[in-house]
């Protein structure tokens, strides 16, 4: 397997590779029914598309000269940069999305973020936000997200980062973030995600339970 940053002519096969996985597959876009295997969305497009022009994200591309699947995008970490008053901007902005599936996903993901200040927690200006981790169904369980989450903390790295975040939404996904040395700093039940009248927003399937925010610091040689 193959890792490289994502630059702009990949950015079309990217969007396919997420059409085709992690658009359907993933635990709360599953829940909202966003859309069917392979189908698009407009809104979630627009979002992958916004986080690879920060030059963050990183794929796994299967180079093996033998297999069928040659040159195909085995999996991807979509990586962007997050400023203070980056999410109460955009969650402002979701008041005008006209998809209620992606506004349902979106707001957890916004509100969750906003009860806690990380710049002022961990005095930094700005975080290296980890967004979208998907693997092709086909090469699942063979380590890829792991590598991929360890590749991201070295770009986070090179590029003079402090803390990296992310915002995982399944078990397994906790479970990969916690290997690299990720923490929980807050967590939300779905089943105590409700509506005004009682009702669970976001039905998500067993064996994911909860929202996980995971933080990772990362430290320098010149750091006090
Ligand atoms: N069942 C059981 N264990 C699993 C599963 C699974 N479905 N998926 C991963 N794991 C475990 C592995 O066993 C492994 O554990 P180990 O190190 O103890 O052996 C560990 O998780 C690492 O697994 P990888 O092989 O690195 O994970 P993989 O490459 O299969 O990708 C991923 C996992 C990204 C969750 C993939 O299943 C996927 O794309 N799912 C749909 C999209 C999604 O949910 N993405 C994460 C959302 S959160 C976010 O994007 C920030």
């Amino acid at each position: 397997m193959e890792y490289k940053l994502i630059s702009v002519d990949y950015y079309e096969r990217v969007i396919d590779h997420l059409r085709g996985n992690f658009f359907a597959d993933e635990p709360l876009n599953r829940a909202a029914g966003l859309c069917q295997q392979g189908g698009g969305n407009r809104e979630l497009e627009h979002h992958s598309l916004a986080t690879l022009q920060d030059q963050l994200s990183i794929m796994a591309v299967d180079e093996r000269k033998d297999s069928v699947n040659y040159g195909q995008i085995a999996g991807v970490i979509l990586n962007g940069v997050l400023r203070s008053g980056d999410t109460e901007q955009a969650l402002d902005k979701l008041q005008f999305s006209c998809d209620s599936n992606y506004k349902k996903i979106f707001e957890l993901l916004y509100r969750h973020s906003l009860q806690v200040d990380l710049f002022a927690r961990y005095n930094v200006q700005r975080i290296f936000d980890v967004r979208i981790l998907s693997v092709d169904s086909r090469y699942r369980g063979q380590g890829i997200a792991k590598e991929l989450v360890r590749r991201a903390e070295q770009v986070a790295r090179e590029s003079g980062y402090h803390l990296l975040k992310a915002d995982a939404t399944g078990i397994f996904s906790q479970k990969i973030l916690r290997s690299q040395g990720f923490e929980a700093f807050s967590e939300q039940l779905y089943a105590k995600y409700r509506d005004d009248e009682g009702r669970i927003i976001l039905p998500v399937e067993a064996p994911h339970i909860k929202l996980q925010l995971l933080t990772k610091e990362l430290k320098y040689e010149n750091d006090h």
